[in-house]
């Protein structure tokens, strides 16, 4: 298990493959192992480094809410730790939101981006007061609530009824989530800026990608990043819900390596 110290938390990441690197940010409430049929597949032709956010999968959890920003800041200084000046920053639907406000805040090391199953808008009053309530949830149930909840949202209804070998591994990494991570991101969430305004600043290659049944980030947020981001690539994953990734990993893979050979 390799970590690091950032910011005062353990943070334990994945740091594989030669050739350009590019960090890959998971979702909520996930970890690293999100990106387990990513981890191969791109490592042959680049280096990856996969870590756990502040208190999800192996990482310490802080007490502090969990800022997109502190998030994006925890990224650049395992960067710094790793001696990466410049990365491809990937992530997935709550590492889609860390990617964005890691660009505002860092663009010169940003090689180009993939945002996949995420929005740049912010969260509605409802959504914010949703995110208070799973936080309390969270904190007094712990996860299994949570995961059965979200496990129909994130996954089509084709891959929850023919697909458990999916299912399981959904459910199995929520529940390794820590509550207290889980709150705090699910309060950094709630807070996080709308980043549309920035879109139009995007200058680095961007890999926009969705799945077409996405119920959490629907297919028409990646259509206005898509719209706003000059020169984006935008692909819509048929059969793949919100973790598009996982449920059509292969076409997943083929596109980003096809994008991360051509940026
Ligand atoms: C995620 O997958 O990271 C979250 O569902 C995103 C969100 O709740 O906005």
């Amino acid at each position: 298990m390799t970590f690091a110290w950032i910011n005062n938390i353990r943070l334990t990441y994945t740091d594989t493959g030669v050739g350009r690197p590019v960090v890959l940010i998971h979702g909520y409430p996930f970890n690293r192992a999100l990106w387990t049929e990513q981890i191969p597949a791109l490592s042959n032709s680049n280096r990856i480094i996969a870590p756990d956010l502040r208190g999800f999968g192996e990482s310490e959890a802080s007490p502090d809410t969990s800022t997109m920003n502190s998030l994006a800041e925890d990224v650049a200084l395992l960067m710094d730790h790793l001696e990466i000046p410049r990365a491809t920053i990937g992530g997935l639907s709550m590492g889609g939101y860390v990617a964005l406000a890691f660009y505002k805040q860092f663009p010169s090391r940003v090689r180009a981006l993939v945002l996949a199953d995420t929005r740049a808008s912010s969260d509605t009053e409802e959504a914010k007061q949703t995110r208070a309530q799973q936080a309390e949830k969270a904190l007094s149930e712990g996860m299994a609530g949570i995961a059965d909840a979200m496990l129909p949202k994130l996954l089509t209804p084709e891959t929850v009824s023919k697909r458990p070998e999916i299912v399981k591994f959904v459910r199995d990494m929520m529940l390794q989530t820590k509550p207290e991570g889980a709150a705090a991101a699910l309060r950094g969430m709630a807070e996080r800026e709308d980043q549309t305004e920035l879109l139009s600043k995007i200058s680095v290659p961007t890999l926009i990608v969705v799945g077409s049944e996405d119920a959490i980030t629907p297919v028409a947020d990646s259509e206005k990043m898509h719209h706003a981001i000059d020169g984006s690539r935008l692909v819509v994953l048929d059969h793949a819900g919100h973790v598009s990734n996982v449920e059509r990993a292969q076409q997943f893979n083929d596109e980003v390596l096809h994008f991360l050979s051509h940026s």
